[in-house]
């Protein structure tokens, strides 16, 4: 398998509804992920960029979360409006989305 140039990693952990901490699942990941993968298949994206989804990564308050490397850049409260911008301006395009990055404080 070739070393695809990104990795994209999207919080899938749900938790029961009345656990004070929330869930990115809860927050909206699963119509996140399919939209995403919808993408990548449309535009032959999956050859370059790999794509899973993943256990809590501890910033549940901003979820959804979604991580990119190589450049380790966290995004949060991701939407669904959010999803093409993602795409065309870091996963295509090479620049991170300033506005969608959570902030400083989690990780930048
Ligand atoms: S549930 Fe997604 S970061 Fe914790």
């Amino acid at each position: 398998m070739a070393r695809p140039e990104k990795h994209v990693l999207i919080c899938a952990h749900s938790r029961d509804a009345d656990d004070p901490k929330g869930s990115c699942t809860a927050r909206g990941s699963t119509p996140l992920i399919q939209a995403f993968s919808k993408e990548f298949s449309e535009r032959g994206l999956w050859g370059k960029i790999k794509f899973n989804t993943t256990s809590c990564m501890g910033s549940c308050e901003h979820g959804p979360i979604m991580l990119v490397y190589p450049e380790g850049v966290m995004y949060g409260k991701v939407q669904l409006s959010d999803v093409n911008r993602i795409i065309d301006e870091h996963l295509v395009g090479g620049e991170p989305v300033e506005a969608l990055k959570v902030p400083k404080d989690v990780w930048d």
